[in-house]
């Protein structure tokens, strides 16, 4: 069994779209923690109600991003963690941390990147005038949701979208289908970086991200 540590900050729905495909057995068993970066992360209850070893870690009381990086990886390894899964966790990491779990760290982003990196996606996409939104898995490296990408799903904007709705299509309508099915990839050892810039699926490069339309083909 593969091991897989989420890192959370906030409401803890992705952890939340993993807890569930676990149970409806979309994704083998492998969530062995949660880690905060929040006391107050409703995430944390999420956690609890499904039976997941939780451990708040706040940058607060550390010296130095590098010494707050050094107390995750301490926690993550003493879960023995094969993968390490970033969901709504709003620090940045240093680049020790990101090459230490280099090739088995993941996040998921609401854009459709290259577009929109950085936070407040959902308003930068309204005030560009863009047609579609989305958002895209991707491998961590040091460039800030610059990794190599995975998948990614779009949907179109609405002449009538506020920032909240479509947070919450994005939310819904891909965030909570593409992580699951990318983390099932990397537990089911079928995801990989090839050099060091493209993600692979069963050993073949994705120079484009896979789809929504891809997952519908059966990935
Ligand atoms: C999600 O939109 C995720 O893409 C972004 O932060 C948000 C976290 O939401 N990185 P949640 O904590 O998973 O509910």
């Amino acid at each position: 069994m593969k091991r897989v540590v989420v890192l959370i900050s906030g409401a803890g729905r992705n952890l939340q779209a993993l807890v569930d495909a676990e149970r409806d057995g979309k994704l083998p068993r492998c969530l062995a923690g949660v880690i905060s970066s929040r006391a107050d992360a409703a995430g944390l209850q999420r956690a609890s109600a499904a039976g997941l070893p939780a451990q708040v870690i706040t940058p607060g009381v550390f010296a130095d991003r590098a010494a707050f990086d050094a107390a995750l990886v301490r926690q993550i390894d003493a879960w023995r963690a094969d993968w390490v899964v970033l969901a709504g966790f709003m620090r940045i990491l240093t680049p020790g941390f990101t090459a230490h779990y280099a090739g088995r760290l993941l996040n998921i982003h609401p854009s459709l990147l290259p577009r929109h990196p950085g936070l407040r996606t959902h308003a930068a996409v309204r005030a560009a005038g863009d047609t579609q939104h989305g958002a895209t898995v991707h491998f961590v490296t040091e460039a800030l949701d610059g990794g190599p990408r995975i998948i990614q799903g779009a949907l179109m904007v609405r002449p009538e979208d506020t920032d909240e709705t479509l947070a919450e299509r994005v939310m819904v309508d891909v965030e909570q289908r593409i992580y699951p099915q990318a983390v099932a990839w990397a537990v089911n050892g079928r995801l990989a970086v090839q050099g060091a810039h493209v993600a692979a699926l069963d050993g073949q490069a994705l120079h484009q991200p896979l789809s929504l339309d891809d997952l519908e083909a059966g990935f």
